[in-house]
């Protein structure tokens, strides 16, 4: 029998659920999790009981200051980070400097310092960093890239494109630490991470020159006035106000938060129900960015977290035509149970606008589960079959997560400063990552004569 791949994981929140579960079960044929850690002794507990409780197996348990006598002890091939985002790169480097490979979640890192050290330290150590880029796999956007590739709209020269998160999922962002950018770079690295790694890997490029600004209008104490909420306090917990506010998170009767969040906050003063209205966030929720790209395409981006429905529309027009893109996906909050990302089938289509000729649809390809999919398909890609060639090349090494990064990492310099920023500028020695082919531009265009 082949030997399994051997795994331990740092990080043990909401998100750490899903990779704990296919390594310690779902590809147990292939995978084994030798270890976990935390900095929280009662979230390091619970995963360790619950593993024992759902799959009958003992996994040894590290606490943070540890973590380099975890790596000796227990021997892993390959770290998954799911720490908050500013500690990834403290994760990242010292796993692969100790002889790792490593699985990280999105972002990569949150600033310009944080990702050079990753990058000197990847090719000092030539270990290998995968960035787990789950939209790149749901089926709907991997479609996207095959209409793309196929040359239905010609050569791309331009994009809009406009993402919603709702009052559910936009307003959590502001509960805990990410409503700081000191913890997650703000919505500009820490989601729209995302969003600009579809754009690079749709269009096979990668960002020169961002121009942005931000606010935050909608998440700030004058807002909680105009709801009439004369008093709120700090955190949900406990809080005055709670019963007259929609923006309340019961932490009590809310899926599993009580035992992953309310019940450890006594180890580490990790509160996970704040106040969205406080004066103590510094995030954007309103944010406009401009990109251009090395290939010459040029986007107009925002980034809205307070609006009435989840998802994005997106639309590129290209010298044969446009293709216009839309996702709905359902209601969510992180811990709450829920499955983040799910599609609404009739909110999600694709529609294409050939020049000289009519329009027309084409038939979705379906998702289901996280993420539209993609959570299930990135998750056998990268835990068993990351060898495997695919024809989208969908795989993110530590350039795609990068250069995913570093649009948003401008577009924060820009929205201090007020002057546009050169993406090139912010790193050294980054090379632009592998993609799928894309069609030329040299073909001839022809033109239907008559009317249409
Ligand atoms: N790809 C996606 O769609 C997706 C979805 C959700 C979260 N994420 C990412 O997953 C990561 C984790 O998010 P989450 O929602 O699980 O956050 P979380 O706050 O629920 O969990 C973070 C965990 O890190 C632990 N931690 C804090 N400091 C630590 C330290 N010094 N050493 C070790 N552990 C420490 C905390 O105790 C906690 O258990 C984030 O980077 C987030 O961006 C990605």
């Amino acid at each position: 029998m082949n030997r399994r791949r051997r795994f331990a994981q740092v990080g043990l929140g909401g998100r750490h659920v899903m990779y704990r579960d296919a390594v310690v079960n779902d590809f147990a044929g292939t995978c084994e999790m030798v270890a976990l850690c935390d900095s929280n002794s009662g979230r390091l507990a619970l995963s360790i009981e619950q593993i024992k409780q759902k799959f009958n197996q003992n996994v040894s348990g590290y606490l943070a200051d540890d973590f380099d006598r975890m790596v000796k002890e227990t021997k892993p091939d390959t770290i998954i980070v799911t720490t908050k985002d500013s500690l990834h790169d403290q994760y990242i480097c010292r796993a692969m400097e100790l002889g790792c490979d490593v699985v990280s979640e999105k972002p990569m890192t949150i600033d310009a310092v944080r990702c050079q050290k990753i990058l000197d330290t990847q090719r000092a150590t030539g270990k290998s960093v995968r960035v787990t880029f789950n939209y790149r796999y749901s089926p709907p956007r991997a479609q996207v890239k095959d209409l793309l590739m196929s040359g239905v709209i010609g050569d791309i020269l331009s994009v809009d494109f406009h993402w919603m998160l709702d009052i559910h999922h936009g307003a959590d962002y502001f509960r805990r630490w990410h409503r700081n950018k000191e913890n997650s770079g703000g919505l500009l690295v820490h989601k729209a991470t995302h969003h600009f790694d579809l754009v690079n890997w749709w269009l096979g490029t990668v960002p020169e020159t961002v121009y942005a600004s931000g606010h935050r209008h909608f998440y700030t104490p004058e807002t909680a006035k105009r709801y009439g909420l004369k008093h709120p306090g700090p955190r949900c917990h406990g809080c005055a106000e709670a019963e007259k506010c929609r923006f309340c998170l019961n932490m009590e009767n809310t899926g599993s938060m009580k035992e992953l969040y309310l019940d450890c906050e006594k180890h580490d003063g990790y509160f996970r129900d704040m106040c969205v209205f406080s004066p103590k966030i510094d995030i954007e929720d309103n944010m406009n960015v401009v990109v251009s790209y090395r290939n010459g395409v040029k986007m107009s981006y925002s980034l809205n977290a307070f609006m009435p429905w989840e998802g994005y529309h997106i639309s590129f027009n290209g010298t044969r035509g446009r293709l216009e893109h839309k996702c709905e996906e359902s209601v969510y909050v992180s811990g709450d149970d829920s499955v983040q990302g799910a599609l609404k089938k009739e909110g999600t289509w694709t529609k294409i606008y050939p020049h000289w000729k009519p329009s027309y649809g084409v038939d979705v390809w379906a998702g289901e589960g996280g993420h539209g999919g993609g959570d299930e398909l990135l998750l056998k890609n990268v835990l068993v079959s990351d060898n495997v060639p695919d024809k989208y090349m969908r795989a993110a090494d530590h350039r795609a997560g990068a250069w995913s990064i570093l649009t948003g990492v401008a577009a924060n310099h820009s929205i201090k400063t007020g002057l546009p920023v050169r993406v090139v500028d912010l790193v050294s020695g980054l090379d632009e990552p592998n993609y799928a082919p894309m069609p030329t531009s040299d073909e001839p265009l022809t033109m239907v004569l008559g009317n249409t």
